[in-house]
C-alpha cells in the first residue's frame, strides 16, 4: 500500500524525522507532531522541499484531549491511511545504581506508552469504519526481553508489542492494518546518550527505509537487524537466569531522563 496521507509523532527528530523525509514527495501529505517547535519547523522545510504537504502539531503525546482534536481535525480534513506513533523516550540505569527515580519511570511511562494510546486511539474507529488505513508501532528489541540497564524502558516497549498484537488480532478483519517495527540500534540522539556497545548500529534513513518497505508491504512485524532480533527473542528461550549472567557482563551506561511526570 502506498499511503497519502501520513501522521507520524516524534517527527522532529531521528526515526521519525527520518520516515518523514522517506516518504516526503509531491502528493503526499504529512502530518508531523513533536514538541520542539524549531526542529518541527526544520523537518517541515526538508519535507516541504522535496514535495510534500506538511501541517504541524506542536504536542505533548501526553496530551490526551490536545491529540484526540489535533488528529481528529486533521483525519477529517484528509483522512489518515498511515499513522506512526514514533515518540519516545529513554531512562535507564548507570552501573551500581540500583533503581529507577519512580519520577521518570512514570514520565517514560506516559510518553512511551500514553502517548502511543493517546496517538492511536483517535484513529481506530474511522479507520475500521472506512475499512482501510495501517497504524504502526515504534517497539524495540529492548521490548523483547527486559533488560537490566533500562527496565521501564524495557517495559513500555514490552507493552506497546503486546497491545499493538491485540489490536492487530482484532481489526484487521476490518481492513486497517497492524505493524509492529522494532528496530535495533539506530544512530538519533536518544541513542547517542546510550553509552554501551551498539551492534549493527544503522543510521536513521537505513532504519526509515527498512520501515517503509515493511509497512508498504504490510507486514504485521518489521524487525531490524535481523540477527539481532533473533538473538533476542532466542534469549526468551534460553533459561532465565543463564541469560541474566550473560546480560551482567556488558557494561551499559543510561542516563536517566529529565522528563517528569506532569
Ligand atoms: N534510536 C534507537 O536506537 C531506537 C531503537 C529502538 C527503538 N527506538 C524508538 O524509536 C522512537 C524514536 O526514537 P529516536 O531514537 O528517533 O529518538 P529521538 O531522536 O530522541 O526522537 C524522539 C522524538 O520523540 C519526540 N518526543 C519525545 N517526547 C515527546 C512528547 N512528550 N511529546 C511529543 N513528542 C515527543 C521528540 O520530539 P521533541 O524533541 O520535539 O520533544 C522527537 O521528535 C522511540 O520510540 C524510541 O524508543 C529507538
Amino acid at each position: 500500500m502506498q499511503p497519502r496521507s501520513i501522521l507520524i509523532t516524534g517527527a522532529s527528530s531521528g526515526i521519525g524525522r527520518a520516515l518523514a523525509l522517506v516518504y516526503a514527495r509531491q502528493g503526499i501529505s504529512l502530518s508531523l507532531i513533536g514538541r520542539d517547535r524549531e526542529r518541527l519547523d526544520a523537518a517541515a522545510a526538508a519535507a516541504r522541499a522535496r514535495g510534500a504537504e506538511v501541517s504541524l502539531g506542536q504536542l505533548d503525546v501526553r496530551d490526551q484531549d490536545g491529540m484526540a482534536q489535533w488528529i481528529e481535525a486533521a483525519d477529517t480534513r484528509r483522512p489518515f491511511d498511515l499513522v506512526i506513533a514514533n515518540a519516545g523516550i529513554t531512562t535507564g540505569l548507570a552501573p551500581g545504581d540500583l533503581a529507577e527515580d519512580p519520577r521518570a519511570v512514570r514520565a517514560i511511562i506516559g510518553i512511551n506508552l500514553i502517548g502511543v494510546l493517546n496517538t492511536v486511539e483517535p484513529l481506530i474507529t474511522p479507520m475500521c469504519a472506512r475499512g482501510s488505513g495501517q497504524i504502526a508501532f515504534i517497539g524495540s528489541i529492548a521490548g523483547v526481553r527486559g533488560l537490566p540497564y533500562a527496565p521501564s524502558y524495557c517495559a513500555t516497549k514490552a507493552a506497546v508489542h503486546v497491545y499493538s498484537e491485540s489490536l492487530r488480532g482484532r481489526i484487521e478483519a476490518r481492513g486497517v492494518r497492524v505493524s509492529l517495527i522494532i528496530p535495533g540500534f539506530v544512530k538519533t540522539p536518544l541513542n547517542d546518550r546510550i553509552d554501551a556497545m551498539k551492534p549493527l548500529e544503522m543510521t536513521g534513513r537505513e532504519a526509515a527505509v527498512l520501515i517503509q518497505r515493511g509497512l508498504e508491504r504490510g507486514k504485521a512485524v518489521i524487525a531490524f537487524p535481523r540477527s539481532l532480533y533473533l538473538l533476542a527473542r532466542l534469549s526468551r528461550i534460553l533459561p532465565v537466569r543463564f541469560v541474566d549472567k550473560v546480560m551482567a557482563h556488558f557494561k551499559v551506561n543510561i542516563p536517566k531522563t529529565q522528563e517528569r511526570i506532569r
